[in-house]
């Protein structure tokens, strides 16, 4: 009945992680502590990964780290490109659900919270102690999911992951617009003859701004699993994205 993990991709990805960190061939069935397994096993499917090479091997991109801009640079080093963006012409990358990589930068998982401790609470069943097996939000079940660590009423509870999300919800929209507006201006300086040269700065710059927004807009808990991490990549965003409409304005006077 212990705890293990059994898909290929994870296996491998946290491998490459550890071997990053210093630590040579892990394996998390046998170097893993208990609590550190009620967090892998849903890493094995909520987190970013992509299909590589020619037999389209699912793989977990973290041999430089969790983090956005890591798992950016070994997409960039690697030369992969999700899809070509119809309208900008920019190479884009695709973001999956990094549940797992989002919830590593925040304070619950440094301070040794799982995922399994707010989703799957504990609870009594006659004489056994048992974990929920109704995997889903914890907001359903503030009670058993939260309070047995913050002795906090459940309605300030509540009230205090309302106003991360909300809070995280309007940097989130700001951000998309400001995508947005790059992909106009982009689309404006081509109109306008900028030749493909001169767009080039204009795509790079796209396809950082949306990769940072994608990744954020794509992992589930709306800001929840890390507050601060998530809106420091959504500044990056809004940054990259209006350099980049400087840079489109620019190619389209250049050309
Ligand atoms: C084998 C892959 C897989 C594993 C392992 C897995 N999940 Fe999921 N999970 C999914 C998929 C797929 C969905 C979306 C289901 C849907 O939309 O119908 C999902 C949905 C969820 C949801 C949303 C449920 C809802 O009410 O809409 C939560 C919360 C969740 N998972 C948490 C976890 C946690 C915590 C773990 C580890 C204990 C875990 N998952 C392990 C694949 C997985
Ligand atoms: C400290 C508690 C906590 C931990 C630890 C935690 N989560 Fe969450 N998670 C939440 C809260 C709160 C939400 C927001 C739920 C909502 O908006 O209804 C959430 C949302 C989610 C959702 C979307 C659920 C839905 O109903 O759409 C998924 C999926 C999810 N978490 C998976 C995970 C995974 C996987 C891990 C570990 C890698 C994890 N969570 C760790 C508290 C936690
Ligand atoms: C297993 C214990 C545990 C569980 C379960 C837990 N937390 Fe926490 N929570 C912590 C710890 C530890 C901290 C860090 C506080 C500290 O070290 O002072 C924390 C911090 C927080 C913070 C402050 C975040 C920040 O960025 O400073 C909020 C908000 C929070 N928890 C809400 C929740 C909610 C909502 C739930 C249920 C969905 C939950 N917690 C479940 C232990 C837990």
């Amino acid at each position: 009945m212990g705890l293990r993990v059994t898909r290929p991709g994870f296996i491998a990805g946290i491998r490459a992680l550890k071997a990053q960190q210093g630590v040579a061939n892990y394996d998390p069935n046998r170097d893993a502590t208990r609590q550190e397994m009620r967090a892998y096993v849903c890493g094995q499917c909520h987190v970013e990964y992509y299909f590589k090479g020619a037999n389209k091997v699912v793989t977990y991109p973290w041999a430089n780290g969790l983090k956005v801009e890591e798992i950016e640079a070994y997409y960039d080093k690697e030369g992969f490109t999700d899809w070509t963006h119809a309208e900008t012409g920019t190479k884009m990358l695709k973001a999956q659900h990094p549940e797992f990589e989002v919830w590593n930068q925040g304070i619950h998982a440094r301070a040794g919270v799982a995922c399994a401790d707010c989703h799957m609470p504990y609870e009594r069943v006659g004489a056994l102690k048992v974990s929920d097996h109704w995997v889903r939000s914890p907001l359903l079940n503030i009670n058993r999911a939260c309070q047995p660590c913050h002795a906090v009423a459940e309605k300030e509870l509540e009230a205090r992951v309302l106003a991360i999300q909300d809070r995280h919800n309007a940097m989130l929209q700001r951000a998309a617009k400001a995508t947005t507006d790059l992909m106009d201006g982009i689309v404006a300086a081509r109109k306008a003859g900028a030749s493909e040269d001169a767009l080039q700065p204009a795509q790079a710059l796209h396809r950082k701004a949306q990769w940072r927004l994608d990744f954020v807009a794509a992992e589930n808990s709306m800001g929840f699993h890390a507050p601060q991490e998530l809106a420091r990549i959504l500044g990056e965003s809004i940054d990259f994205a209006r350099q980049g409409q400087l840079a489109a304005d620019r190619s389209a006077r250049k050309r």
